[in-house]
């Protein structure tokens, strides 16, 4: 099996991002860990992180075949790209959307994913750790 994991907008910045919201985790840190837990699952695990919403489309449109199942952090694209959402049914590929915060906790403009229709299942609020969390249950879904 093959997960892709897609991190969105400003994702790159974790560690020194508002790290009293974000936490001091690096994305890389996230990265290592979710190949780690990929390997002990069988699962193999590719990541890519970008800042525009049309590299995000086309990297969903080329993953088609490519792979089994995607994690996708798409950031605030994750409230606001109808274009994401289309990508994934375009490719018919199953997807968890994850979030470090409870977006639900916060502004009201965050409290709404354009995402969450089209998504197998949503996790968010349990901060780094839940990539691990949201990759064991999308290959949990997955599997048979
Ligand atoms: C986020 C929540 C979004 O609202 C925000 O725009 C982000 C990060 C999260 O992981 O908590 O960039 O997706």
């Amino acid at each position: 099996m093959r997960i892709a994991v897609l991190n969105g907008p400003n994702l790159n910045l974790l560690g020194t991002r508002e790290p009293a919201r974000y936490g001091t985790t690096t994305l890389a840190d996230i990265e290592a860990r979710l190949r780690a837990v990929g390997a002990e699952l069988g699962v193999e695990v590719s990541c890519a992180q970008y800042n525009g919403e049309g590299e995000l489309v086309t990297e969903i449109q080329g993953l088609r075949g490519r792979c089994d199942g995607v994690l996708i952090n798409a950031g605030a694209y994750s409230h606001t790209s109808l274009a994401i959402r289309d990508a994934f049914a375009a490719v018919e590929l199953p997807y968890v959307e994850v979030h470090l915060t409870n977006v639900y906790a916060r502004e009201p403009e965050r409290r709404h994913s354009m995402l969450a229709p089209g998504a197998r299942a949503v996790l968010c609020g349990f901060g780094a750790d839940g990539y691990e969390w949201a990759l064991r249950g999308l290959v949990a879904l997955l599997r048979p």
